[in-house]
């Protein structure tokens, strides 16, 4: 695990942005994985700069992203599909039938969640992972529990989760109950994974996640697992790690 602590928001996704054009450059149909909330908002500010002024081409790029709330359309702007396009997609030669976000108004949610698995299976994998981190350790919405959920999946959210993303909806009542997310191993697949943490409030659980046991209950700990994993961490973020 290499652990990288950058001295503010905009370094560490300035760091992220090098790593994630450096795979494009490297592998011009790379798989990539996308996470949303705010970590890595200015990675993709960042990203389409680099498009913009020098071209970096994302004709052939494939993306899966993490997760997405169930209950919510497309078009609602809390929709993680909404947040992608509006923050990401919209700015930059992605071409839409190369990007894959699991359906929020999905019927049958157990044939999406297999679907979405087999999706990434047959595009070779991921190869690039990005994610942030929960408060409570969650990686995508894997939230603790007694054992790690293997692979994409119904998920109910923990009342934390609730109440921390309640500051993107006007009343916490809006936040949607469930989700659909990646599995662990899913995560855990992709060749390569970055983590961006920043701010004060997620430094204690990036302690246990990075130095404590593995265990389903942070379920960030996993990653200690993986043999290439970078952790990008916000200065304000790293206090107990250095
Ligand atoms: C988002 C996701 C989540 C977030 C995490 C941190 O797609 O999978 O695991 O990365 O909740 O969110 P922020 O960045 O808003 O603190």
């Amino acid at each position: 695990m290499r652990i990288v602590i950058a001295k503010d928001y905009e370094d560490m996704s300035a760091r992220a942005a090098r790593i994630v054009a450096g795979q494009i450059y490297l592998k011009p149909n790379s798989v990539l994985g996308m996470a949303t909330g705010s970590t890595p908002l200015l990675l993709y500010k960042e990203l389409i700069k680099v498009h913009k002024e020098v071209g970096l081409d994302f004709s052939e790029i494939i993306t899966f992203n993490l997760d997405e709330y169930l209950g919510l359309p497309k078009e609602d702007e809390q929709s993680y599909y909404y947040y992608m396009f509006h923050h990401f997609f919209d700015h930059i030669n992605i071409k839409k039938q190369n990007i894959y976000i699991p359906d929020g108004m999905a019927q049958e949610v157990e044939k999406e969640c297999r679907d979405y698995d087999r999706s990434i299976h047959n595009m070779g994998g991921i190869d690039l992972q990005i994610l942030g981190i929960g408060n409570n350790g969650h990686i995508g919405f894997n939230e603790p529990d007694i054992k790690f959920e293997a692979t994409t999946h119904k998920v109910k959210l923990d009342d934390e989760t609730i109440e921390a993303n309640a500051r993107f909806f006007a009343t916490i009542e809006e936040v949607p109950r469930f989700a659909i997310s990646m599995g662990i191993k899913t995560i855990m697949h992709a060749k390569k994974l970055v983590l961006l943490a920043s701010g004060e409030n997620k430094a204690e659980v990036l302690y246990h996640a990075l130095y404590g046991g593995i265990t389903p209950e942070v379920p960030a700990s996993i990653l200690q697992l993986h043999q290439d994993v970078t952790v990008i961490i916000e200065e304000s973020a790293a206090h107990l790690v250095k």
